[in-house]
């Protein structure tokens, strides 16, 4: 695995795959892997001649500075992890490499990006698409992985590929939880031991929301799904919404979505855990 800190690399490198009539699979990641990122990077390694990872604290995308300086930042054991998986190439770029001057672009994401982590992280996905955009234009790969775990980002991610015109396949890919349910997460390691053991909660609470969903209104279950989580003490659900699995808009009735989904997001202690399930 060559490991690349310059775009200038980076883009000679995809133009001499891209040459040769090799596929390209770009796995784009902020680090901290885990066996979820795994999961993405054995996949792209499946369908593509070519796999990128790129291991990136995306600054634009934080709109929490506490949250930027406390997120987790492991470059050794992730290039373990990606030599491991034969990820052919690992681009790891500086801040200033990223963003030699400030990105200023402001996307029309639309609807898809206004409610739930739109509405309560103004500017996250507007970072998002900055970065996600850039590392396409850099890479120019024909198929790219994000993870389900962060669902409402592939709408937003679908939305910014509609509006740049990329020709490229967004491969979803499913969340991979541990063996007590917690969806697996960069976050999680700071967890301490007994938030780390009531976490699961979510994910229980999401089962057995679906499990009941038959006799229950939208309105009731998203009910059922707050209470259960909140009746532990160290956690707060932020929101709970059950959306169209396309347009991301909340539903009031089972008959508004063939697709419905349920995102939370929930603090645990002060780390913001998200999960979602599907119905
Ligand atoms: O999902 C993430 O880890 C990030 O939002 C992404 C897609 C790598 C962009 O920084």
């Amino acid at each position: 695995m060559k490991v690349l800190r310059t775009v200038r690399e980076l883009t000679e490198a995809m133009n001499d795959a891209r040459s040769k009539g090799l596929t390209i699979g770009l796995v784009p990641t902020m680090g901290a892997l885990h066996q979820g990122h795994v999961s993405l990077m054995k996949r792209a390694r499946i369908d593509n001649d070519v796999v990128v990872a790129s291991v990136f604290v995306n600054p634009t995308q934080f709109n929490n500075p506490e949250d930027l300086r406390t997120y987790p930042r492991t470059e050794e054991a992730d290039c373990e992890k990606m030599e491991a998986i034969g990820v052919d190439y690992a681009f790891i770029p500086s801040v200033e490499e990223v963003y030699p001057e400030p990105d200023t672009r402001v996307f029309d994401l639309g609807p898809v990006a206004e409610v739930m982590e739109g509405a309560m992280r103004p500017g996250h996905f507007n970072g998002v698409a900055q970065v996600v955009s850039k590392l396409f234009r850099m890479v120019n790969p024909h198929r790219a992985y994000f993870g389900e775990k962060d669902f409402q980002q592939i709408a937003v991610i679908r939305r910014m590929v509609e509006l740049e015109g990329f020709d490229l396949e967004i491969v979803p890919c499913p969340i991979l939880r541990e063996e007590d349910g917690l969806a697996m997460s960069s976050r999680n390691v700071r967890l301490t031991p007994e938030q780390r053991a009531i976490a699961p909660a979510i994910h229980r609470a999401l089962s057995e929301s679906v499990a009941i969903a038959g006799e229950k209104s939208v309105e009731e279950l998203k009910d059922f799904v707050v209470k259960t989580i909140d009746a532990n003490p160290q956690m707060r659900t932020e929101y709970y919404e059950i959306v169209d699995g396309k347009t991301m808009q909340p539903i009031r009735d089972w008959k508004e979505s063939e697709c419905p989904v349920g995102c939370v997001t929930v603090y645990c202690g002060d780390v913001r855990l998200i999960d979602n399930i599907k119905y």
